[in-house]
C-alpha cells in the first residue's frame, strides 16, 4: 500500500481529502497539532515548525501532500511564517525522506498575490517549483462542501446570508469567480497522483467562472428563497472593510476574496482537465445543489428542535 503524508488533514479540505485517499486505498498519516487525525489516518503529533515531527511524518511515505496553511485572519508575518517557512521545512523533510511525489495545494489568490495570504502562497509555490522534488502545484478557487471538522467554508457563510433574504455584493456583481466542490477537489488530487503529465506543473483546477450575481442566484434557487442583491460601490465596500471589519459580516466571502474580487479572476481550468481527462461540476449546478442540501439540513434541524 502506498503511504501518503498529509499536512493540514484536520482542516476544512484536509478532512475531505484524507477520507478520499483512504477510500482510494492509500495509507494516510497526518501531521496534527491537537485533536484527532481523521478516522483511519495515523496521527503524527506536531507543528510545521517541528523538524522531528516532519521527519516522522514523511519518513517511509512515498507521497507528500502539503495543505497546512494559515488561511485567514493572520498578520503578514504569520502568513509568511506558516505558509512560506512552513513549506520550506516540509520540502526539506520530503527531500530527506526521498518522497517520489510532492503535491502542493495552492489557491487562485496566489496568481494575484495582492494580499498577504495570496503573496505567501505565491512565495511558497516558488519554493516548491525550485525544489528537486517531483512536484505539482494545484491552484484551487474557493472550495465549498459539507463541513466534516469544525471549520466551514466561506461559501457556506454566503449561503446563510442568501437565506436571510439580502446580500451585499461589492461592485456591480458582474465580477467572475470559480467555485469548486470539495468532492471535485479530492478527485483532482487523486487524478494528479496517477497522471505523470501533471508533474512539474502549476495548474488551476476549477470550473468555468460565473458572475458573482449568478452564483448568488444559484444559492438562492437551491435554497428555494428570494434574495435581494444589493450592489455596494467598490469605494464604499473597501472603506467599510478597512475601517470597520465588524461590518464585514454583512459582506459575502472572506477578506482576501473580498479585496481581490474585482480583478476578474477568470482562470482557465481546461489545461488540467485535458491532462487528466476529467471535468469538475459546473459552478451554478454545484452551488444550487449545495444550497439545497444546506436548506434540507436546516429544515431537519428545525423540525427536531
Ligand atoms: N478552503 C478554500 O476555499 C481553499 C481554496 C483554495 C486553496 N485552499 C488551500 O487548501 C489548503 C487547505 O485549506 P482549508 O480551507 O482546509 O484550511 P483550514 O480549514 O484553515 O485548515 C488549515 C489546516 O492547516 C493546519 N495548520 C495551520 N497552521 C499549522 C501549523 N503551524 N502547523 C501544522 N498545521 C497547521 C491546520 O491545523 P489545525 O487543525 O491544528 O488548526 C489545518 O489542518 C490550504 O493550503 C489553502 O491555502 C483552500
Amino acid at each position: 500500500m502506498q503511504e501518503i503524508a498529509v499536512t493540514g488533514g484536520t482542516g476544512f479540505f484536509g478532512a475531505h481529502l484524507c477520507r478520499a485517499l483512504l477510500r482510494a486505498g492509500y495509507g494516510v498519516r497526518c501531521l496534527t497539532r491537537s485533536g484527532e487525525a481523521p478516522a483511519g489516518a495515523r496521527r503524527v503529533a506536531g507543528d510545521l515548525d517541528d523538524a522531528d515531527a516532519l521527519h516522522e511524518l514523511l519518513c517511509g511515505a512515498s507521497i507528500a501532500i502539503h495543505l497546512a496553511a494559515a488561511t485567514r485572519g493572520g498578520s503578514p508575518a504569520r502568513f509568511s511564517e506558516v505558509n512560506l517557512a512552513g513549506t520550506h521545512r516540509v520540502i526539506d523533510a520530503a527531500v530527506k525522506a526521498r518522497c517520489v511525489r510532492f503535491l502542493y495545494v495552492s489557491t487562485d489568490l496566489a496568481a494575484l498575490a495582492c494580499d498577504p495570504y495570496g503573496q505567501s502562497k505565491r512565495d511558497a509555490e516558488d519554493l516548491v517549483a525550485d525544489s528537486d522534488l517531483t512536484w505539482t502545484i494545484l491552484r484551487f478557487p474557493a472550495l465549498y462542501g459539507p463541513s466534516l471538522m469544525t471549520r466551514n467554508c466561506a461559501v457556506e457563510s454566503l449561503a446563510e446570508k442568501v437565506r436571510s433574504g439580502r446580500v451585499f455584493v461589492p461592485g456591480n456583481g458582474r465580477q467572475r469567480l470559480s467555485f469548486l466542490h470539495t468532492e471535485d477537489a479530492c478527485e483532482a488530487v487523486l487524478r494528479t497522483l496517477t497522471c505523470d503529465e501533471t508533474q512539474r506543473k502549476c495548474l488551476f483546477v476549477g470550473p468555468q467562472a460565473v458572475e458573482l450575481d449568478e452564483a448568488v442566484r444559484a444559492l438562492a434557487g437551491g435554497a428555494g428563497v428570494r434574495c435581494r442583491i444589493v450592489h455596494v460601490p467598490w469605494s464604499v465596500a473597501r472603506a467599510t472593510v478597512r475601517t470597520a471589519l465588524g461590518a464585514f459580516r454583512a459582506l459575502p466571502l472572506n477578506v482576501s476574496m473580498f479585496l481581490t474580487i474585482d480583478q476578474d479572476k477568470v482562470l482557465d481550468g481546461t489545461p488540467f482537465e485535458r491532462l487528466v481527462g476529467w471535468r469538475p461540476t459546473p459552478t451554478v449546478d454545484g452551488l444550487h445543489r449545495f444550497a439545497a442540501t444546506l436548506e434540507a439540513e436546516a429544515r431537519t434541524y428545525r423540525r427536531g428542535a
